[in-house]
Formats: structure tokens, sequence, C-alpha cells
């Protein structure tokens, strides 16, 4: 059994490898390989929510040279999650955020965000809730988002 593992990975990990340069390959026709954006999720927290209904906030640091924008947000807590701006007091969906070239995308209270509605259930303050991030260019982002107190503002500590 031990002996069939190892065979079975390592051809497993040439298969990977294999499949990862025919990726590398297929990026780099257009420009250079290297100015793809380069995404990191910072300061992600969701208030706890007082009704069936839910925000999300965080940052999303672009460290590459090429523009990206966030298209969509999915999580098992509500199969109705949308993206928001605000703008003079009220709140729209958008279609997606921009997200520059050496820029950042920040979610926060009072701004853009994050909807989730019709929750499957009520997450408390202490908990976790598990999204994915999902990206015009870039490959979709996993972010555990803790929840925090329901007026919870991290600007103003
Ligand atoms: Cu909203």
């Amino acid at each position: 059994m031990t002996r069939r593992t190892t065979t079975l990975s390592a051809s497993a990990s040439a298969v990977a490898l294999a499949a990862a340069l025919a990726l590398t390959g297929c990026s780099s026709s257009s420009s250079d390989a290297k100015s793809g954006p380069e995404l990191k999720v910072s300061g992600a927290f969701m208030p706890q929510p007082v009704m069936d209904m839910a925000g999300g906030f965080l940052t999303i640091t672009n460290g590459g040279n090429t523009a990206d924008k966030l298209t969509s947000v999915t999580s098992s807590l509500s199969d109705d999650i949308t993206i928001h701006e605000s703008k003079n007091q009220k709140m729209q969906e958008v279609k997606s955020f921009d997200i520059p070239a050496n820029g950042e995308l920040k979610l926060e209270r009072g701004g853009s965000h994050i909807m989730f509605m019709e929750l499957k259930k009520q997450p408390k303050q202490g908990e976790k809730v598990g999204i994915e991030l999902h990206f015009e260019k870039s490959a979709p982002i996993k972010v555990e988002l803790p929840v925090e107190a329901p007026n919870h503002n991290p600007k103003q500590h």
C-alpha cells in the first residue's frame, strides 16, 4: 500500500507540474507573465447580523501590475449575496468593483460592502463565516470572516 501510494503521488505531482506549466504558458501568451494581478485580502469581518441580513467588509490589495475586478461572492450562509456601493446614504447593487493595479479595494462601513440576504442561520460574535471571492482574472479566494459585534468598526480604533 505504501509503495503504491508513493508511486501514485509521484506521477500525480508530475501531472500537476505539467498542468501548471501549461497554464503558465497559456496566460503569458498575451503579455508579460509576471504582470498579472496579485491579490491579498486583509481586515475581513462581518458585524453580527441583527436580522436575516448581514454585511461583509474587507480590503483587497493588488500588488500586481494588472487591474482586476471583484465580480461576485459566494457562501453557504446565503444564496442571495450581492456587492453594493453606497451613494448619498443609499446603497445600490453593482456588477463589479475595480481592484486597481498596485492599489486596493476597500469594503468598509458606510461605503462599499458585501450584502448577504436571507441568511440560512444567524452567525454569532466569535464565530466565522466562510466566503469565496470571485474575480474577473484571478482565481477565487476563500476568506473566513470573523463575526464581530454589531457596531464593530475598525476605523474608529
Ligand atoms: Cu447593501
